[in-house]
């Protein structure tokens, strides 16, 4: 099962990932070419943040944000301090690997972190709201349609755009003004 989080590394970056969570170790796939993936091969430590879905989605049009920073083997490590829970982890693995699927051939670093701190910071109740996973959805989309690196066949190009178009509508109608902004943003941003 993959797990949305946002992870933070270097000063002050933050991109929403996908993690696998087994027991004390964090696994990530990172594709070449983000911040993240250049961080992490560079340093031992990353952070996996457990937020609210709208903060997911955001996390990938910006690197603004409330950071807190925790000092670990004389680093300090940035965090979300709107984060639910954070989890510190310390990188044991990387390996390289190619792969291939619809959207053609993509570098990968597979990062394995063991978890060696964890703390939460937040125990608010929120109820789902059904533009959370949508917002979250667009923000898969929107970082697809701007990956130079994907090329992708007009067809599945034009699907995508359908399924935003869809995911916008319903954001409209069942979304705050919150979410409504940000799958503007999405709307106005995604190249077409
Ligand atoms: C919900 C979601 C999950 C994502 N999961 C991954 C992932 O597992 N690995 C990855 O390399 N990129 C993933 N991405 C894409 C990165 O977040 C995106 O490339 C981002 O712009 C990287 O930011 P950075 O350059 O600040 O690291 C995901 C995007 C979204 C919206």
């Amino acid at each position: 099962m993959i797990h949305e989080v946002v992870i933070t590394s270097g000063k002050k970056n933050k991109a929403p990932i996908g993690i696998y969570l087994k027991e004390k170790k964090i696994i990530i796939h990172l594709f070449e070419g983000s911040h993240t993936y250049q961080n992490l091969m560079d340093d031992d430590y990353f952070v996996a943040n457990i937020c609210h879905p709208i903060e997911i989605a955001e996390a990938v049009l910006t690197d603004e944000d409330d950071y807190g920073y925790l000092n670990f083997d004389g680093k300090d490590l940035s965090y979300l301090k709107n984060a639910y829970k954070i989890f510190v982890a310390k990188v044991n693995k990387r390996k390289f690997i190619t792969k291939r699927d619809n959207f053609g051939e993509s570098k990968l670093m597979i990062v394995e972190g063991e978890i060696v701190f964890e703390k939460e910071l937040k125990n608010t109740i929120i109820p789902y709201n059904r533009a959370d996973g949508l917002l979250v959805e667009m923000a898969v989309i929107y970082s697809r349609l701007n990956n130079e690196k994907i090329v992708m066949k007009n067809e599945d190009r034009e699907a995508m755009k359908k399924d935003m178009e869809k995911y916008f509508k319903i954001i409209k109608k069942v979304g705050s003004k919150r979410h409504v902004d940000l799958a503007k943003r999405f709307m106005s941003l995604s190249l077409f």
